[in-house]
């Protein structure tokens, strides 16, 4: 069964029909080739998929793609403001080491997104916490928590 869906991505205002078994990350990558959300594990163990539905966070990979229906989704690349502009979290990520292969820091951003939007001065467990559920295999922690902590100065300054 396929259903039309209409949404809102990365601010714009989008439709797409999609099949009931389609999780957002497939339609996100193949219908609408954003391939900043990543698919790791595809069972909501990694992170690599994270995106922001009404500003929650969510494993793509798990999230039915049905249910973004009427509502807000924001991946890595909507973050980016006018004249390409990074948002903060992204130039901390390039100026303090956040980065290695890159492959989880679309999620990890995603995450550190929700986290500064609902606490913007977290403590440094608190931002622990925030990225508990994202796993990055270069075991890049401690730069991705300090990039994360210089974030929440440069958006408070
Ligand atoms: S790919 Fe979604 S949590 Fe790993
Ligand atoms: S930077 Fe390589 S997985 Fe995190």
């Amino acid at each position: 069964m396929k259903k039309l869906i209409r949404f809102t991505l990365n601010g714009s205002e989008v439709s797409a029909e999609v099949p009931s078994h389609k999780m957002l990350l497939e339609v996100l990558r193949e219908t609408f080739e954003l391939t900043g959300p990543k698919e790791g594990c595809g069972q909501g163990e990694c992170g690599a998929c994270t995106v922001l539905v009404d500003g929650l966070s969510v494993n793509s990979c798990l999230y039915p793609a049905f249910e973004v229906d009427g509502k807000e989704v924001t991946t890595v690349e909507g973050l980016i403001g006018e004249g390409n502009k990074l948002d903060p979290i992204q130039e901390a990520f390039v100026e303090h080491g956040g980065v290695q292969c890159g492959f989880c820091t679309p999620g990890m951003i995603m995450s550190a997104k929700a986290l500064l939007e609902e606490n913007p001065r977290p403590t440094e467990d608190e931002i622990k916490k925030g990225i508990s559920g994202n796993l990055c295999r270069c075991t890049g922690y401690v730069q991705i928590v300090e990039s994360i902590k210089k974030a929440a100065q440069k958006r408070g300054s």
